[in-house]
């Protein structure tokens, strides 16, 4: 399946209700991870800071950030209009801390006007395998260049195993761990097709090549880390 059949799938309503119909599950295996990359952005707990965060979806990854900081603020950016209609559903919680910022990251152009131009902190949760590599790459440094010194840039991802073997040991204990991950990785590479999944080592050499300090893997189980950096204090 194309890239265009992947951009496709998160703009129908069917794609999303598919998507949506199991995101309960997932985000109860994903609390952990959530909290921990709203921690990892060390904020005091009443600093008033604005998170992005990139293809955002419904903001789950912004929510918990919200959560932990009650005077933080997200701008959730996404290219699809039904996955920010039922992201303002699923916030209205949040009414006045988040806004909706229509943009497509793989297109390359000039971000938006609703994203700031100097943001504190960017997060982004299972979206840089839709792009290409080049295309990471590009956003990386842009990224860079919107984080205000000494900002976080952290990235929830899938990662390539690029080893047959290492890749049988992650599907084979995803699935003995939690019955049904085989299953669920089958349907997400069946709806989405190739996906542009990277090795940590090349995720990490992107993070530095762009400039970023502070790189790390902050958290991994299997094939899903969290990896990021911070742009250095200036
Ligand atoms: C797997 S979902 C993840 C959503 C959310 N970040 C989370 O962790 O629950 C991927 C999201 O990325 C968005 N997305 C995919 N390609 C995109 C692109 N080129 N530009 C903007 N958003 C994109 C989709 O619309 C979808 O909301």
């Amino acid at each position: 399946m194309a890239e265009h059949d992947d951009a496709a799938s998160w703009r129908s309503d069917e794609g999303i209700a598919a998507w949506l119909s199991t995101s309960g599950d997932r985000e109860a295996r994903r609390v952990h991870q959530r909290r921990l990359m709203a921690e990892l952005l060390g904020f005091a707990d009443d600093d008033p800071f604005v998170v992005v965060d990139l293809g955002a979806g419904t903001g789950a990854a912004a929510r918990a950030v919200l959560d932990r900081y009650p005077r933080s603020s997200a701008v959730l950016v996404d290219f699809s209009r039904q996955m920010a209609d039922a992201g303002r559903r699923a916030l209205e919680p949040y009414e006045g801390r988040f806004r909706y910022v229509e943009h497509d990251l793989a297109g390359g152009g000039a971000w938006p006007d609703g994203v700031p131009d100097h943001v504190d902190a960017v997060i982004t949760s299972l979206v840089l395998h839709h792009l290409s590599g080049s295309r990471q790459q590009q956003l990386l440094a842009e990224v860079l260049g919107r984080l205000t010194p000494g900002g976080w840039f952290l990235d929830l991802d899938l990662l390539e195993a690029g080893d047959a073997l290492v890749d049988e040991a992650w599907s084979r204990t995803a699935d003995r761990l939690d019955p049904g991950a085989l299953a669920e990785r089958q349907r997400r590479h069946e709806r989405h097709g190739s996906l542009q999944l990277t090795p940590l080592d090349r995720q990490l050499a992107l993070l530095r090549e762009a400039g970023f300090a502070a790189v790390d893997v902050y958290w991994k189980q299997l094939d899903t880390a969290i990896l990021g950096g911070r742009r250095p204090a200036a």
